[in-house]
């Protein structure tokens, strides 16, 4: 296999407007009826533009929305596992008409992002959604408690970009898929495992990363930076803390850095699906899935993110994923280790929950070096606040 040539579903999609159509597009929105939008949705807008959300061409009409729902495809039977949807006001939905164009504004700063042509205008049961795409209707879910405080009236359509948003901080490392493949291939890289996190790189991360590094030509650290829930740890602290990381431990030349600015689901196994696909448009030819990947709280089984791509053939996938156990330090062994690699009782393994390793940091406590990188863990303390106490 080499760097993925294709997109998912055929060639990398592009909806940027430029030159004169941009400009011709631009006058004609000044006349269209304009639909606010939130930031969530600018975001997808954004990477259906670039095609890191190929083959979409637009938010899902009716039709795509139902088989996405229901069987994990969208209605030509290519597999796309989350609803990537624009919930507009019911009182205001019922003004439009599918065929007319419309101009999507920003609701907070009131910028012209793109022109949609509405194809579709649709009601949905959003506790369905939530039972089919979470797995729970629970509002304690906080992708089910997201998508229940929107509108339940979708608008479906093909959209064209007009202006991108601005990323307000660590705008090198964004990259459109066309330039990370660019990218890719300038180093060399035949083969690229995509690396998926929302949280610091700690000695897992790092573990299960170097162990495909072994097998492929390059790691892309592709860390989503979109929004996240309020209690996990900020964008602008992670990307200080993985550049810290991958100086002192990652030789250069394996390793790439760029953001992936969408918003976090928290919808497990269906979002492991679409976290592979979106990198196989970056370019990625493997991706890692360990454990819970993309999960919350008790909601999904450890290793139901990797068991259901047993749904879809390798030709389907396009990109291969690469299961790992769940791996912790192991004081008998004296390394990284998982189930797989390590004979000893689980007394000789170092495990701490995210949110006991989030009250050390407040505390200002380093976690052990074993499960953190020292590196690492000063910013993090640094980034949360306080003052680096003690390091164990
Ligand atoms: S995620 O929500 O972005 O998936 P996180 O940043 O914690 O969460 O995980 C990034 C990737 O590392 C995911 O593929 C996840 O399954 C994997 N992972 C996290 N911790 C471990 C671990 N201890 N052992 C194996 N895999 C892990």
């Amino acid at each position: 296999m080499s760097i993925n040539k294709d997109a998912h579903g055929g060639p990398l999609v592009n909806r940027l407007a430029y030159g004169v159509e941009r400009e011709q597009l631009l006058r004609q929105a000044a006349e269209l009826e304009k639909l606010p939008i939130s930031s969530w949705s600018i975001s997808d807008l954004d990477l259906i533009a670039v095609g890191a959300f190929s083959p979409l061409t637009g938010f899902l009409n009716e039709e795509d929305y139902r088989t996405v729902v229901d069987s994990m495809r969208l209605a030509n039977g290519v597999v796309w596992s989350i609803p990537v949807t624009l919930p507009v006001d019911p009182v205001r939905s019922k003004e439009l008409k599918a065929g007319q164009r419309v101009a999507l504004v920003g609701e907070a700063d009131g910028i012209l992002y793109a022109v949609m042509q509405i194809e579709s205008i649709y009601e949905t049961d959003l506790r369905r959604e939530a039972l089919q795409v979470f797995k729970t209707d629970s509002e304690e879910h906080p992708g089910v408690a997201k998508l229940y405080a929107r509108s339940n009236v979708y608008l479906g359509g093909t959209v064209t970009v007009l202006n991108r948003p601005t990323p307000d901080q660590f705008q090198q490392f964004y990259y459109t898929p066309e330039e990370t493949r660019a990218l890719f291939a300038a180093k060399g890289w035949r083969t690229v495992v995509g690396f998926q996190t929302r949280n610091p790189v700690h000695r897992a991360h790092e573990y299960i990363q170097k162990s495909a590094l072994e097998i492929v030509d390059g790691l892309f650290l592709n860390p989503l930076v979109g929004e996240t829930k309020a209690d996990d740890i900020a964008a602008d602290v992670r990307m200080e803390s993985y550049q810290v990381l991958l100086r002192q431990y990652y030789p250069e030349s394996r390793v790439a850095l760029g953001v992936f600015p969408a918003a976090m689901r928290y919808a497990g196994p269906r979002e492991a699906v679409f976290h592979a696909l979106v990198r196989k448009n970056y370019g990625c030819t493997h991706f890692i899935v360990g454990r819970d990947h993309a999960g919350v709280g008790d909601y999904y089984g450890t290793y139901e993110a990797q068991q259901i791509f047993g749904n879809f053939t390798s030709e389907e996938l396009g990109i291969t994923p690469l299961f790992f156990e769940h791996s912790f330090y192991c004081t008998q062994c004296g390394n990284m280790a998982s189930s797989k690699t390590c004979p000893h009782d689980k007394s000789a393994h170092l495990h701490l929950s995210g949110t006991k390793v989030r009250g050390l940091l407040r505390e200002g406590i380093c976690p052990p070096p074993e499960f953190t990188r020292p590196e690492v863990a000063e910013v993090l303390i640094r980034g949360m606040g306080g003052l680096v106490s003690q390091s164990s």
